[in-house]
């Protein structure tokens, strides 16, 4: 058996988030959450751990969303660093500095790293011809070059790939090619980028993955990185022409910034370095000492940039040293569909946590025990359901208060003894598990373990039932209790990581001072005498009603959706000219009657008046609103768009609603108003 590595140090890393979104379930579950318990188990074992984390903020996209949104990048990315982080926090996820790569700190960083490649002779330079959008003024990255796909016609296949038949493409095989930005033609025009030769590094990234590495790395790493390796490296462009970015650190070099990919991992050693600045140590002890292990925690789909690319770039530069584990995850899904950011096919974490306000845990919970780990996963709101009833309040919350309300009730909280030996046994094989588990990145078996200790105690107190027991034998109730109350104390260490929020209450009920993995060692754990508080429900169980809401705003968000990309409602439009917006006809419009349509039943037929002239709309908010509380109401409708059949009814206009995370709230107006007047 290989001996067991051991480190003074680690420095944790979890997957940069862009800054162009909000964070989803599957984010949690694949980057945040294992890192945190990791984490969060190394501080309990008293390790000298730093956790970093940030937001990355370069990249095409931001500019094209920001372009969209007519607002410049830095407004964007403020937007999404500021949710992201406060979500991050909100839901426990226990970074010790979130950074971001818009920070002048980061600027200096990768840019020093990428002088020192280029002063080596590390880079090569190359004129490379690429297609411009002249409209635009950009040169535009494959993906932002649509056309007909040369294999089976489709009409939008990528510059990349052709979603339709899925073969890769390049731009220079589309047919009549054009701007996914602007829609123009787009142009050939050379370019000078520099280029890092990867391919010179295969061998030495070889022999660390496949041999040294084989073992303790996940085999879907492992898989991964074999099948890029066996593919062959090839040198990479890490510079692009664009305006928002790291720019590129050379005289003639204006207009070009650092590829995102190049300098977006650079940001976990700025993030070092800022942490560094404000807690005072050196974070070189962090990067070059072999002493220290580096763990980044990210999704398959930054694998190669993590396993190949970074670390080539770590020995290329010459003073880092490369991770020692990259314990990737692969995807979770959401109702058997992918999840989807632009299809808004995701339950959002900032979200969650309005609708189950310090109920962290609940979700932490459910996602550990369904986390991607070697093979993608599946998250359903019955599902949390079921676990969250069974487990979480039928299992740990039941052993849990049970225990506490017996010794409350006839011990007035106070440990009567000390327990029998079988109790230490049982922690300790639950210690050892946990332990193992977590330090090989299984984060589901170790939260099992735990939850098979509370299992034990609600045997011992099943087979024992001291609340009989109680009235003729006392003492024999008080041993079964202090043999409870310590494996409560037991878990309340074990399950610190995994269930941050509750550990903290338990920890107050239980009147104890520290969660210190030492403690697990501790004979015993609360000694006899010590007195606990009142004990307080840790869970809830969540009812069938809280789960078709929940259901039912997904479905509502995806409908909505399917409506955007119906052209109803695109998500953020080009801006318009005056004149275009004057083309609408809006008037206020008094409801006058209003019925169920009588062939479907998300429609409403309404009578409404303009003041001179009455019309009929038919409007899909049935499920939002009924008949009744619509008639006498002011609202807001486009009178002149061209009537059209809707299940049999002709509609003579439509009005206007906010269309709210699956909710549909009609617009009125503020004081009353007649009808017909014109809106602008
Ligand atoms: O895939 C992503 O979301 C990237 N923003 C991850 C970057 S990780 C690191 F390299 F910064
Ligand atoms: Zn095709």
């Amino acid at each position: 058996m290989t001996k067991k590595k051991t480190f003074k140090r680690f420095l944790v890393t979890s997957a940069l988030p862009y800054a162009n979104g909000p964070i989803h379930i599957g984010h949690l579950a694949g980057a945040y959450l294992p890192a945190d318990i990791y984490v969060r188990y190394r501080r309990l074992k008293g390790d000298d751990v730093k956790f970093i984390c940030g937001s990355d903020e370069h990249g095409v996209p931001i500019t094209i969303r920001a372009r969209q949104e007519g607002i410049s990048p830095q407004e964007l990315v403020d937007r999404y660093h500021s949710l992201n982080k406060k979500t991050f926090e909100d839901i426990g996820i226990s970074f010790d500095i979130y950074h971001r790569t818009s920070d002048p700190l980061h600027h200096k960083t990768a840019q020093e790293f990428f002088l020192r490649l280029y002063e080596q002779g590390i880079l090569e330079e190359r004129e490379t011809e690429q297609y411009y959008d002249p409209e635009a003024k950009m040169f535009l990255a494959d993906r932002y070059i649509v056309g007909t796909c040369p294999k089976c016609g489709y009409e939008k296949a990528y510059g990349d790939q052709c979603e339709k038949c899925g073969t890769a493409l390049s731009p220079d095989e589309l047919i009549n090619p054009k701007s996914a930005i602007t829609g123009s033609t787009p142009i050939k025009k050379k370019s000078k980028h520099w280029f890092f030769p990867l391919n010179k590094y295969e061998d030495w990234l070889r022999k660390w993955i496949l041999e040294e590495h084989a073992k303790d790395w996940k085999p879907n790493v492992v898989g991964q990185c074999r099948s890029w390796l066996d593919q062959g490296l090839k040198p990479r462009a890490v510079t692009r022409d664009l305006d928002w970015g790291v720019p590129v650190p050379l005289p003639d070099a204006k207009g070009k910034v650092l590829y995102v990919w190049f300098e977006a991992p650079i940001g976990y050693i700025s993030a070092t370095k800022a942490l560094a600045q404000q807690e005072g140590f050196d974070w070189r002890d962090y990067w070059q000492d072999q002493e220290t292990a580096i763990i980044h925690f990210i999704g398959k789909d930054n694998i190669v940039f993590h396993c190949i690319i970074f670390p080539a770039m770590l020995k290329a530069h010459g003073d880092f040293s490369p991770p020692e584990n990259v314990p990737a995850n692969e995807f979770m899904n959401l109702e058997g569909d992918k999840i989807s950011t632009s299809r808004n096919w995701a339950i959002w974490v900032h979200e969650y946590l309005q609708d189950f306000p310090n109920e962290q845990d609940l979700l932490r919970y459910v996602l550990t025990r369904n986390m991607p780990e070697l093979k993608d996963s599946e998250f359903t709101w019955r599902d949390f359901q079921t676990k969250v009833n069974t487990e979480l309040v039928g299992n740990l919350g039941n052993f849990i208060h049970r225990a506490l309300t017996l010794i409350h009730r006839y011990f007035n909280s106070e440990v009567p003894y000390n327990p029998r030996d079988f109790v230490y046994d049982w922690i300790s094989e639950s210690k050892k598990s946990v332990e193992e588990s977590i330090e090989t990145f299984r984060f589901r078996d170790a939260l099992w373990t735990v939850m098979e200790l509370a299992q034990k105690g609600n045997q011992l107190l099943s087979e024992e039932e001291p609340w009989r027991v109680i009235k003729n034998e006392p003492e024999k109730a008080g041993q079964t209790l202090s043999d409870a109350i310590q494996i409560v104390a037991a878990l309340n260490i074990l399950m610190q990581p995994f269930l941050p929020f509750t550990a903290e209450k338990l920890k107050q009920i239980l009147n104890i001072n520290s969660l210190s993995w030492d403690i697990l060692s501790q004979k015993p754990l609360i000694p006899k005498g010590h007195k606990a508080n009142k004990p307080k429900q840790l869970f809830r169980k969540i009812t069938d009603e809280e789960v078709e809401r929940q259901i039912k705003k997904l479905k509502g968000d995806m409908q909505t959706q399917e409506q955007k990309q119906q052209g109803q409602q695109p998500e953020s439009k080009p801006l318009i000219d005056y004149e275009d917006f004057s083309k609408l006809d809006l008037r206020v419009a008094k409801v006058i009657s209003a019925e169920k349509h009588p062939n479907a039943d998300r429609l409403l037929v309404l009578k409404i008046s303009l003041g001179t002239e009455e019309r009929t709309i038919v409007a899909g908010i049935a499920q939002h609103y009924s008949p009744e509380e619509l008639v006498g109401k002011n609202i807001v409708v486009v009178a002149n768009l061209k009537p059209r059949k809707l299940r049999g009814i002709e509609s003579q206009g439509m009005l206007l609603a906010a269309h709210d995370s699956g909710k549909v709230i009609l617009l009125t107006t503020d004081k009353d108003a007649s009808p017909g007047a014109p809106v602008s």
